[in-house]
């Protein structure tokens, strides 16, 4: 006799609060973050991008010691290499004199997956509640068994064409994401240009899709979370509101930066960090590089990371990416919670 359970995969309807703290690699993410965001009705997510299964591991099982409220874990999707050797070489060169100013070498440029094969193993045992992936969908094998062992599957999507093939994948919801967002874009297509629509008008496009959506990209207030709802969204997903939070693990010159907007003045979209367009504070790194760098992620994230690492520790904001979204003049410092409570369409 087979006896037929009723689906237990999370929905976003079900959260008492419809905003969600975006996934942030790099630091800003940590199970702290995610707790509490989670413990105050909202959804904290994990950031597995950069990480090793096994640290992927260890987060999950920090979150749960914490609490028994549903969170998220984001991935990063492995993509082809699209970067030439001597292109390569030839930014490794304009780089040198950076990297001497803070007495480093650079990095080596490799190509990798980011542990992918590993990563999906340990989210299919642990089994939290949502997986969101970014640039790019994974085949929809890896979606499907996801989707077997309860998990509620999102794809982060920038236009109307990869939420098509993120619901032909098998994707239960969509996270759109406008170019206002803070940090990387989600294009599929690394190489190629961020849509001039902004957030809103991407979800009038697919707001004829039966999928629910979550906003993501320049919601830094209550009222941007209404204006969101009110174009079709069923959440929002902030990133650049909780960098501030007391339980996010910011560095300290990327707080202190968000903290300055009469010196960090507006922000760009870039790829002279990481070879893919992200969006950042203008620092003097950006200056120099946006005009020679090329893309190709993830090799110039790496070729970067050490030169990037030695200006943090060096408390110096000019030489690391400050990444943040159009709305970082309303961010506070404060318990995430109070952040949250902030972000209540
Ligand atoms: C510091 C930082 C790191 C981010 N890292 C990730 C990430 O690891 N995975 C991901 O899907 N999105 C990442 N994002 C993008 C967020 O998911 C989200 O789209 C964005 O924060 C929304 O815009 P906002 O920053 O204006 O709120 C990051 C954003 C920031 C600011």
């Amino acid at each position: 006799m087979t006896i037929q359970r009723k689906s237990s995969r999370f929905s976003l309807e079900s959260l008492a609060l419809p905003v969600i703290q975006a996934p942030m690699a790099g630091g800003p993410s940590t199970p702290a973050l995610a707790a509490a965001v989670s413990a105050g009705g909202g959804l904290g997510f994990l950031a597995a991008g950069y990480k090793t299964a096994a640290a992927t591991k260890a987060e999950i099982e920090a979150v749960r010691a914490l609490t028994g409220a549903p969170f998220g874990v984001n991935l990063f999707v492995p993509q082809p290499s699209v970067i030439s050797a001597e292109a390569l070489q030839q930014y490794a060169r304009t780089l040198e004199p950076d990297a001497e100013r803070f007495g480093v070498s650079l990095g080596e440029p490799r190509h990798d997956d980011d542990d992918w094969d590993n990563k999906v193993e340990v989210l299919l045992d642990l089994a939290p509640a949502v997986v969101s992936f970014t640039f790019d969908i994974p085949d929809a094998a890896v979606i499907a068994a996801l989707r077997e062992r309860g998990i509620c599957v999102v794809a982060t999507v920038t236009g109307r064409g990869e939420a098509l093939q993120a619901l032909e994948a098998g994707a239960d919801a969509l996270c759109v994401q406008g170019p206002e967002a803070g940090g990387h874009r989600g294009t599929f297509d690394a190489a190629g240009a961020s849509p001039e629509v902004g957030l809103h008008g991407i979800l009038e496009e697919l707001r004829d899709l039966e999928v629910p959506l979550i906003a993501a990209g320049g919601i830094t207030t209550a009222a941007d979370s209404r204006a969101a709802l009110a174009v079709g969204a069923v959440a929002v997903q902030a990133g650049t509101a909780f960098l501030r939070a007391d339980e996010a693990g910011t560095k300290a010159a990327h707080r202190a930066a968000l903290a300055a907007p009469d010196r960090f003045t507006t922000t760009e979209v870039t790829h002279s960090f990481s070879g893919r367009n992200a969006r950042g504070l203008l620092n003097e790194f950006m200056r120099r590089h946006d005009g020679d760098a090329p893309r190709g992620y993830p090799e110039i994230h790496h070729l970067t990371t050490p030169l990037r690492a030695a200006a943090a520790a060096a408390g110096d904001p000019d030489w690391l990416n400050l990444w943040a979204g159009v709305g970082y003049r309303s961010t506070v410092e404060g318990p995430a919670a109070s952040i949250l409570a902030s972000l209540r369409p």
